[in-house]
């Protein structure tokens, strides 16, 4: 039987990935930290399955990572620090996982070939693109935040890997995913979970930044088509998942609003994300030559999303730790008025 190593497999994306590939008929071995963005429950339904080996630990534990790695056919990348907000607040974390994480992911690929090394990136490292443009896979980068330049340097890394030891690398490029085991501290779950408490909605400057969604099936499907030709030839291989999307974040609030049945006043207002990148867009032409096509619109990926918030509060709640919490206060701190 085939053996993936997929890190952060409690994660958002990575929960998603795990499944698919059970259901696939690959062992997938899930290496995680459990930070605060892991969630068990994303794969309560999976726990049991013979195939599915849960490991405790970190992407920048060497002794561990070049053991999981030896026995991998294919690793998956999707073990990062993710948020934007948070990476303002304190980026050092984000070097560590984004960058030497992944190093340390390709030190083992490096000692063990076999291996294919699949890593999750972002149309983050392009920064700000006015429209029309559309980022090709060889577009210059660009990073505006802590977060995107850690994903940027990790992805200079994986070029160095390719070319100083001339390993095949396969790097997805995604623009914002969202869908259900999301965390709470991500636009649509926030706005969605807090909606739903009558909160207010803490929109940033003037709500028309755009961003680029996908809901997170289509990806899971671009991530099949893309490992479905591994391995490849030596040398970085860049793909990009986008969905051609793009929207004014107070669109997307509006209709959260709408959606949920709340009044649009909840929509507050708030200081502006310090950098806030105006606009993302992926040129995905490389990928759509597959044949692979988003499946799920926007109206349809998000009304299933907010049934989702709706109907599983269970899955979602543990994310509203004292930790969260605290972290909404550094964040939005006296910007966001309290509730009546
Ligand atoms: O583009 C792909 C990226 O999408 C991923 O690489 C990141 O890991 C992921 O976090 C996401 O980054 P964003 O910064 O685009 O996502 P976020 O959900 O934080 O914000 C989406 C938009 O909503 C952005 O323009 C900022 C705005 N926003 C966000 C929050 C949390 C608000 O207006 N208010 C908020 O409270």
């Amino acid at each position: 039987m085939r053996r993936a190593l997929v890190t952060g497999g409690c994660g958002f994306i990575g929960s998603h990935v795990v499944r698919a590939l059970l259901a696939d008929g690959w062992a997938v071995t899930n290496l995680d930290k459990l930070t605060y963005a892991s969630n068990p429950a994303n794969l309560a339904a999976v726990a049991a399955d013979p195939g599915y080996r849960f490991v405790h630990g970190d992407i920048c534990d060497a002794a561990q990572v070049g053991e999981l790695v030896a026995e991998a056919d294919l690793v998956l990348n999707f073990a990062a620090e993710t948020h934007v907000d948070r990476s303002l607040l304190d980026p050092v974390v984000f070097v560590r996982t984004d960058v030497q994480g992944v190093v340390t992911l390709l030190e083992a690929v490096r000692a063990h070939p076999a291996a294919c090394f699949v890593h999750m990136s972002t149309d983050e490292v392009f920064g700000s693109l006015p429209a029309p443009l559309e980022a090709g896979e060889d577009a210059p980068f660009a990073p505006s935040s802590p977060y995107s330049a850690s994903k940027a340097a990790a992805e200079l890394q994986l070029r160095a890997y390719a070319e100083s030891y001339g390993m095949p690398i396969t790097v997805v490029r995604c623009c914002n995913v969202y869908g259900p085991n999301q965390h709470i501290e991500k636009f649509i779950p926030l706005f969605a979970t807090r909606a739903l408490s009558g909160l207010p909605l803490p929109l940033y400057g003037d709500g028309q930044n755009e961003r680029e969604w996908l809901f997170v099936e289509d990806l899971v499907e671009a991530v099949r088509v893309v490992t479905s030709s591994l391995p490849g030839p030596s040398g970085v291989h860049a793909v990009h998942v986008g969905s051609g999307e793009r929207l004014p974040n107070l669109q997307v609030a509006r209709q959260i609003c709408a959606l949920l049945e709340r009044p649009a006043s909840l929509i507050t207002a708030v200081d502006d994300r310090p950098g806030h990148d105006r606009r993302y867009a992926l040129d995905c032409s490389r990928l759509r030559a597959s044949g692979w096509r988003p499946q799920v619109t926007f109206a349809e990926g998000i009304a299933r999303t907010l049934s989702w918030y709706a109907e599983n509060r269970a899955t979602w709640a543990g994310a509203a730790t004292a930790e969260f919490e605290g972290y909404i206060a550094r964040q939005y701190g006296e910007r966001l008025p309290a509730a009546d």
